[in-house]
Formats: C-alpha cells, sequence, structure tokens
C-alpha cells in the first residue's frame, strides 16, 4: 500500500511540473506581440530581426540567435530583456513599449527552457498599431 502511494505521488509531481511549462498562445505569444512585433515584424525588421513566425524568430537577427531551445542564457530574447533598460541593446527600447515585467521573464524563460513549443502555422502581431 506504501509503494502504491509513492507511485502515485511521482504520477502526481511529473503531471504537475508538466502542467506549468507556460503554454504558447497564453502565456507567451501575448507577451512578444505586446513588447516586441511593432519593431520586428514584415513591415518593420529592426535589427534584420523578426519573429511573426517561429521559422523567422528561430533564424534570428543579423548578429544575435533570439532563441536557443533548451538554453534561455544563450537566448537574446532571455538577454536583452535583462539588461538595465537605459542599454543601448536593452529591449524594448526604453519608453517604446511596454517591458516585460519580471513573472513574464520568467514565463520566457521558463518557455525556452522547455523547448520554446511555437505551434506551426501561428504567426504574431503586434497589439499596437505600428508608430
Ligand atoms: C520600438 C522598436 C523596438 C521594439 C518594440 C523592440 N525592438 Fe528589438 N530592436 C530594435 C532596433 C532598432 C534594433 C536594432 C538595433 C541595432 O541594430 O543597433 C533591435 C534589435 C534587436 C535585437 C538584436 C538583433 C540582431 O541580431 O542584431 C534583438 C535580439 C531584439 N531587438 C530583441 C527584441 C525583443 C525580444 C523585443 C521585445 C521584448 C524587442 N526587441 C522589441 C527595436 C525594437
Amino acid at each position: 500500500m506504501k509503494l502504491a502511494l509513492s507511485f502515485l505521488t511521482i504520477a502526481t509531481l511529473t503531471c504537475a511540473a508538466r502542467a506549468q511549462d507556460p503554454d504558447f498562445k497564453k502565456d507567451i505569444a501575448p507577451i512578444l506581440e505586446a513588447s516586441c512585433l511593432k519593431c520586428h515584424c514584415e513591415a518593420k525588421a529592426k535589427g534584420k530581426l523578426r519573429m511573426d513566425t517561429r521559422e523567422l524568430a528561430m533564424k534570428g537577427g543579423k548578429d544575435t540567435k533570439l532563441i536557443v531551445a533548451g538554453k534561455p542564457d544563450e537566448s537574446a530574447l532571455i538577454k536583452v530583456l535583462l539588461l538595465a533598460p537605459a542599454e543601448d541593446e536593452a529591449m524594448p527600447p526604453e519608453g517604446k513599449a511596454p517591458r516585460p515585467d519580471a513573472a513574464q521573464i520568467e514565463l520566457l524563460k521558463k518557455w525556452v527552457a522547455a523547448g520554446a513549443v511555437w505551434p506551426d502555422g501561428m504567426t504574431l502581431k503586434s497589439s499596437e498599431a505600428p508608430k
């Protein structure tokens, strides 16, 4: 009986851990659409970087790799968010779009760490009209 119980506990823990992986559509896309897409899309590809499709996001920009699946520390997506807002390479550029807060950065990190799953065919659009 004791053995059966601990198996149950392990199974429950495993499911709980999986359930916490951020969901691209619900958790990740809204952050990118609010903070990044207005400058990194078809109309404006600053730094030659687009994030509207998985393929383009994975390709990265002129100098950086935006997403290295499984490695948040090597992903420019995370690095630029951890810079002080006044630094040149910090994104979004100061005052130009909402900066993701600490909880959102944590979600992005978890998403990259969990393999950066981006469902096929899902295209992102800025949630703000381009200026
Ligand atoms: C208001 C416009 C704007 C927004 C919003 C913005 N960026 Fe940028 N981004 C730029 C510009 C301009 C550059 C080019 C800088 C340069 O080449 O010196 C750039 C460059 C970059 C680069 C370097 C690309 C390369 O390889 O050279 C990364 C990475 C990046 N942005 C990530 C982001 C992320 C992640 C977000 C959202 C959190 C974001 N940006 C939001 C304007 C923006």
